[in-house]
């Protein structure tokens, strides 16, 4: 038998950070995370089980994968197995649009699209939720890319993890926000998220901190988004983003995704608000910055970020859709 589908699903940039993990192995975290799903950079993966196979095989951008990032893949592959009650092989054909691992979040869209299509192939027919609760487990922020709009990790609090996956709080046309993703480094970078969520949680003194200061930011946020209030979101997903930044400050040893230019384009935003227009950033484990505007501010907003020394694109993103589905087939 061989049973292949293909899924598409698109990154997410976080407003409210994922930011530490209790438990490593089952990737549960230490707080609720929220985030909006991004149209402009996405990942489409192929996954084709075959009885014939004996071991798994993994192509990225048409080369083959070896190494620490087939292990996740294969790991990943092994809890679809287990669910299905299937010990059999895949191959998996994925390609990112968007850079990897440079703090675009490669790993939510690839995640994401990884579980849709490997549990499809397989047969598995999950629901959004039991979806999202299966992604997380190959990266935790994969898990909210499930959704289009904008979406809520709801940390849950069972020691199996049974009660942490992501749900919807808006949908894709609730809201045409703006999102550009200022480039400043597409290199791969130095500590993983995951290695550096880690340090954090082990040695910050910064970070109990940061876990008290998400239930007040989470409230705010969710309130703005119903509202649509720009200033409201934007205010609270740039302060929520410098919280996250200053735990790593205080990690031993410390230390910053943040280059020279990461500060520049920061500042810039804020002369941008300071002429009046409602732009805010917000920064993933990486230098580079997204920037939240409204579409009337779109030609501003751009120029403004390109003149900045040391940037070296501006990619534009809507609000995108969740799980695209683009085809299945089942030989036997
Ligand atoms: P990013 O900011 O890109 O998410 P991370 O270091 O958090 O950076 O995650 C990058 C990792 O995600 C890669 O090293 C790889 O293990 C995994 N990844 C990225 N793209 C894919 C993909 N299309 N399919 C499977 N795994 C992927
Ligand atoms: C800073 O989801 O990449 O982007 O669960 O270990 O795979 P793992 O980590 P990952 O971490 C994302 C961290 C972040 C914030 C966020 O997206 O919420």
């Amino acid at each position: 038998m061989k049973a292949t589908a293909k899924a598409k699903a698109h990154t997410n940039i976080a407003l409210i950070k994922y930011w530490g993990k209790r438990n490593e192995s089952l990737i549960l975290p230490t707080n609720n995370s929220l985030s909006v799903t991004l149209d402009g950079f996405y990942t489409t993966t192929n996954v084709s089980f075959d009885e014939g196979l004996t071991h798994d095989t993994f192509y990225l951008n048409d080369e083959v994968v070896e190494g620490e990032q087939y292990h996740r893949v294969t790991q990943f592959l092994d809890l679809v197995r287990q669910l299905a009650g299937k010990p059999i092989h895949a191959q998996v054909r994925s390609i990112n649009a968007v850079p990897t691992a440079a703090g675009f979040a490669s790993s939510a869209s690839g995640f994401a699209a990884l579980a849709a299509a490997s549990s499809r192939a397989i047969g598995l027919d999950l629901s959004d939720s039991e979806l999202s609760r299966l992604t997380r487990q190959g990266s935790g922020s994969a898990c909210r890319s499930i959704f289009g709009g904008f979406a809520e990790w709801e940390k849950g609090e069972k020691e199996d993890g049974s009660d942490s996956f992501a749900i919807q709080i808006a949908p894709k046309d609730h809201w045409d926000i703006r999102v550009a993703a200022v480039v400043l480094s597409s290199k791969m970078k130095k500590v993983s998220s995951r290695a550096g969520m880690r340090r954090t949680v082990e040695t910050s003194p910064f970070f109990n901190g940061w876990i008290e200061s998400i239930p007040s930011d989470l409230e705010a946020i969710k309130q703005g988004i119903a509202n649509r209030d720009i200033e409201q979101v934007g205010a609270i997903a740039e302060a929520n983003c410098l919280k996250m930044h200053a735990t790593t400050l205080g990690a031993s040893p410390p230390f910053t995704y943040w280059l020279d230019t990461t500060v520049t384009v920061m500042q810039t935003v804020q002369q941008l608000r300071e002429q009046g227009i409602p732009a805010y950033f917000t920064i993933d484990a990486g230098p580079n910055v997204k920037v939240l505007y409204l579409p009337e501010h779109e030609q501003l907003v751009q120029t403004t970020l390109r003149e900045v020394p040391g940037v070296t694109d501006v990619k534009l993103s809507r609000v995108g859709q969740g799980i695209t589905y683009l085809g299945d087939e089942t030989i036997v």
